[in-house]
């Protein structure tokens, strides 16, 4: 498939790492014909003369462009084929709107762990997306993490949930370090140990069928250190904190 890249950032930079383990041939557009070219020669892909240039050799065209440049650029491009966007905060009728309504839309939201090639990504599509469509642009999304069909409404729950959240897990991870520190051990070995710790706790989760609440039990033993901590955890609010800052994130991306 012939896949242009509109807009090549941090995100679509990391996206098209992803695609390069798929046989694809990627064509990139970005602020000028020179960014092109540089672009190009750093991710060793192929760069379009214009913007229309590369919607004309494209079977598929993903948007790497921030939100507030949609008004700017879209306009003035004629496309033809199915369209991919990543942009936070606007949504398929918009991205219509924009465009051409009876265009395929997909509408997609990764998160920073495409660095690694491990996003958390939400797909949802328009009813002109087929399934042969839907499943090939699923594993575009595959090729550079896990991917969550999820319907539009959601976006905004998943946006807090994987989008925002792994600023909250850092912040957890440093304040245990912290409290490593504050208890003798250096801040390289608190975070190695920590950052270990929170990294095998989500892989054991996800390998079994035990729920969270199965490993926390099978953690505490009765009258022990960690029911000590866990309730102290539960005293000064943990629970209601994380679903306190979920609600804020989901309220704030409402607003955007
Ligand atoms: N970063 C994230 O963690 C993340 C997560 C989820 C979704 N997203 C979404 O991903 C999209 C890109 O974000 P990003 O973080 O990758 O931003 P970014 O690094 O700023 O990338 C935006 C790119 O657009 C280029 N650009 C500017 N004007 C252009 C134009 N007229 N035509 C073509 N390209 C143009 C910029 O080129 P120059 O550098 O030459 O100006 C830049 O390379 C956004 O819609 C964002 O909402 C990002």
């Amino acid at each position: 498939m012939n896949i242009g890249f509109i807009g090549v950032g941090k995100m679509a930079s990391t996206i098209i790492e992803g695609l390069k383990r798929q046989d694809h041939k990627i064509i990139i557009s970005g602020s000028s014909p020179a960014r092109s070219q540089e672009i190009a020669e750093q991710l060793n892909v192929i760069a379009a003369s214009s913007h229309q240039d590369l919607i004309d050799q494209s079977d598929l065209v993903i948007l790497g462009i921030k939100p507030q440049m949609f008004d700017k650029v879209l306009p003035d491009l004629h496309f033809k084929q199915a369209l991919m966007s990543m942009a936070a905060g606007v949504t398929l009728e918009r991205l219509a709107s924009l465009t051409n309504s009876d265009l395929p839309l997909i509408r997609i939201m990764p998160n920073l762990n495409a660095q690694i090639l491990k996003s958390s990504t939400a797909i949802c599509a328009n009813d002109k997306v087929s399934d042969e469509l839907f499943a090939t642009a699923k594993s575009i999304t595959d090729s550079f993490g896990s991917s969550f069909p999820i319907a539009e409404k959601d976006f905004d729950t998943f946006t807090a949930l994987a989008g925002s959240s792994p600023a909250y897990i850092y912040l957890f991870i440093e304040a245990m370090a912290k409290a490593g520190v504050k208890n003798g051990l250096t801040k390289a070995q608190s975070l190695e140990i920590v950052s270990q710790t929170v990294l095998a706790s989500a892989e054991n989760l996800l390998a079994g069928n035990d729920s969270p609440h199965d490993l926390i039990d099978k953690i505490c033993s009765p009258g022990g250190t960690t029911i000590a901590g866990l309730m102290d955890l539960e005293r000064t609010g943990l629970t209601h904190s994380v679903s306190s800052a979920i609600d804020t994130t989901i309220q704030k991306a409402k607003e955007l």
